[in-house]
């Protein structure tokens, strides 16, 4: 017996980055947006955990205890006393180290996955709590949409979103480190500029417009600073004529907004066109979260 998640990827449409806690954290207040770019992950009745990986950069994946998929099925084991194992696969099309969340992704199609097929009957509320144990982006991974995130990231608040919106992803060659990407923040001590306010009004407006002129990332300097070359991806995107650019997290991804799907197409192959980019994909926002797509039984 197996089940499957599909989880997506996440996009960061404003980051505003507060002070550093006693903690190491940052207060944050981000609006995530789920956008369909999808790992696949598949947990089959076991005795033992164990976890395996495919994919879009799954070289880059542990697959031991370190691996986030793996550590999310134990903390519910753990948590719920169930006994048994699980086989865990995750088929990769999120790059690792993107700025998409692709490891938090993971972790939250771990939780769904084997709630279901050990049945622990946990309410979201509960799943979300344990996402929060796992990562700062794991509650959006399971919940998805658009939505608010406050504190490290994990308070999440539904906001009223109006419209579909259809993003480019310029996918770098190489990741970057999350914590390295925020150190170098707080040492440029930027002002927080991200407009958080401009772009709830412009998603309670369904303009694309205007999400395009609001979009805003306040760790863009640090990682312009690690990956220079980032410059000329936002610059390329806004000469094809994107509605906005805007680096996704801590990078290097960049995402670039495009007036429909249409135009999203011919956005990518504009700037697929200039040679540095990776690999460059179209996707749809916003789509759900980690979801079952095999019942179990
Ligand atoms: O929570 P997660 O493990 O995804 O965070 C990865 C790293 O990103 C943290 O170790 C920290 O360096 C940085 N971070 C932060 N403030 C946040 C979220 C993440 O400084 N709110």
């Amino acid at each position: 017996m197996s089940v499957s998640v599909r989880v997506p990827a996440k996009i960061n449409l404003a980051l505003r980055v507060g002070e550093r806690r006693a903690d190491g954290y940052h207060e944050l207040s981000t609006v995530f947006q789920a956008v369909g770019l999808y790992d696949t992950l598949t947990a089959a009745r076991a005795p033992a955990l164990t976890a395996s990986v495919s994919g879009e950069g799954c070289a880059l994946v542990p697959t031991g205890e370190g691996n986030l998929a793996l550590r999310a099925a134990r903390l519910l084991q753990v948590r719920t006393g169930v006994r048994e194992g699980a086989e865990l696969h995750v088929a990769k099309a999120i790059p690792v180290a993107g700025g998409l969340a692709g490891g938090s992704a993971d972790a939250a199609a771990a939780l769904v996955a084997c709630d279901a097929l050990w049945q622990t009957g946990l309410v979201r509320e509960d799943l979300l709590a344990l996402a929060a144990e796992l990562g700062s982006d794991v509650p959006f991974a399971v919940h998805g949409g658009t939505a608010l995130g406050t504190g490290r990231g994990c308070q999440l608040t539904e906001v009223l979103a109006r419209g579909r919106y259809y993003w480019v992803l310029v996918l770098a060659e190489r990741g970057l480190a999350t914590p390295e990407v925020f150190a170098l923040h707080d040492d440029l001590a930027p002002r927080p500029r991200a407009d958080v306010e401009a772009v709830l009004a412009a998603l309670r407006s369904g303009d694309p417009a205007a999400l395009g002129r609001a979009l805003g990332n306040d760790l863009q300097a640090a990682a312009l600073r690690l990956r220079p070359e980032l410059d000329r991806v936002l610059s390329a995107g806004v000469e094809a004529g994107a509605l906005g650019v805007v680096v996704s997290g801590s990078g290097p991804t960049v995402a670039m907004l495009a007036a429909s799907g249409p135009a999203a197409v011919r956005l990518a192959a504009e700037v697929a066109g200039c040679g540095w980019a990776r690999a460059v994909r179209t996707a749809e926002a916003p789509v759900a979260g980690a979801r079952l797509v095999t019942m179990p039984g």
